[in-house]
């Protein structure tokens, strides 16, 4: 009998203790939530907006006004409009100024590299505003880029090709918010097409392998010593090319110009050499384009582009990513050579305000 009480006791007992912790665990639970709501309504009354968070360092420095982002040297002394951003590439959200005695107010200096002494002696002399942000400009390969010593420490930004810049510059692909029907082609007259560019030497990786292709197959040669060529035209002439060489200068991890997005814009595929495809593919649809790389020799390539010429089911698949991107028209006139560049500065000056320095620029830029 005393067995079966003390039982009986135990699990009585045993039951309280369990409603016991089942009610404070429930209590707990609803505390811990209610702590979190409130927590949670504090936080977003407080949240700084991150893109302002500079001014609250400078208070004496107020924003209101578009930025001012001043441009140091023209580069090259290719000058454009100054409503060249919107109008080209709908950028609006800056106010770019040449107008040296604006100095101290710039929000960003843009200094193009190559119009650098060697001794630093024409950049701004004046103390430089603790808001200030100065932006290293430079589109050319390190084999094509002067050495600066003291360049080191000098920049906040950097404004280049590369994947890993600060700001990149490159002509990108747009998102069709509208997946596009079966895309149309323009007519084509011919089936391979090459502009030789006037500063690209005889002996360049790129011109001596267009002179092995044109071994093996007819090339429409637009530019050099023809004159049938301007800028001007330069979309109907590569739109009327089954393919277009696009051949970069220098072979170079991202360096890829706009000499890609040119065909890829009219509907004309471009035939590449430059860095490997898979870096093309970092930024085009893989199936938009024909690697040279791709090929054991410019016979074979010759021998493919004959194959894609005579059949047009086959050519069209190089054109299915226009379904889901699109691609546009660059401004081609040589004064716009830099517009891309320093519109991008411009409008990543509205969005991005954070404190940064590049200590290396030499060591990352030529490692
Ligand atoms: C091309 O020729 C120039 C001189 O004519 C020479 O300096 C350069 O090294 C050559 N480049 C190549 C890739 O052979
Ligand atoms: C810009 O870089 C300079 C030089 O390294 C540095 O002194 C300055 O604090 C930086 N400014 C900003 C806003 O990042």
């Amino acid at each position: 009998m005393a067995v079966k009480v003390t039982n009986l006791s135990n699990s009585t007992v045993t039951r309280c203790f369990h409603l016991l912790c089942g009610v404070i665990f429930t209590l707990g639970v609803l505390l811990t939530l209610y702590i979190a709501f409130i927590k949670s309504t504090q936080n977003s009354n407080c949240m700084p907006l991150p893109s302002y968070s500079r001014h609250q360092q400078n208070p004496g420095h107020k924003v209101a006004r578009k930025p001012l982002v001043l441009i140091w040297f023209w580069p090259e002394d290719l000058k454009f409009d100054w409503d060249d951003c919107k109008k080209h590439l709908n950028i609006d959200g800056c106010r770019l100024t040449d107008d040296r005695s604006l100095y101290l107010k710039a929000e960003e200096v843009i200094v193009f590299h190559d119009a650098i002494k060697g001794d630093l002696s024409n950049l701004p002399q004046l103390p430089r505003p603790g808001f200030q942000r100065w932006i290293w400009l430079n589109l050319q390969p390190p084999a094509n880029t002067r050495r600066i010593e003291g360049a080191d420490n000098l920049f906040n930004l950097s404004l280049n090709f590369r994947k890993d810049a600060d700001i990149q510059v490159r002509w990108e692909l747009t998102y069709n918010k509208i997946l596009g029907g079966a895309p149309s082609l323009p007519k084509k007259e011919h089936v391979v097409c090459y502009i030789k560019g006037d500063k690209v030497a005889d002996n360049s990786t790129g011109h001596s392998y267009y002179k092995e292709l044109a071994k093996h197959i007819d090339i429409k040669v637009f530019g050099g010593s023809s004159t049938a060529w301007l800028p001007n035209n330069y979309f109907d002439a590569v739109s009327s090319c089954k393919f277009q060489l696009a051949f970069e200068d220098l072979i170079y991890r991202d360096y890829i110009t706009e000499k890609l997005n040119g065909p890829l814009a009219v509907g004309t595929v471009p035939v590449v050499l430059g860095p490997p495809r898979i870096n093309y593919e970092d930024f085009v649809p893989g199936d938009s384009l024909v690697h040279v790389n791709d090929f054991p020799n410019a016979k074979s390539l010759a021998a493919f582009l004959k194959r894609l010429d005579a059949d047009d089911t086959a050519y069209r698949r190089y054109f299915q990513w226009r379904q889901y991107f699109s691609a546009h028209h660059h401004p081609v006139t040589d004064n716009h050579k830099y517009l891309k560049a320093i519109c991008t500065a411009c409008d990543f000056s509205v969005r991005k305000r954070d404190y940064r320095v590049i200590r290396y620029l030499h060591k990352w830029y030529f490692r």
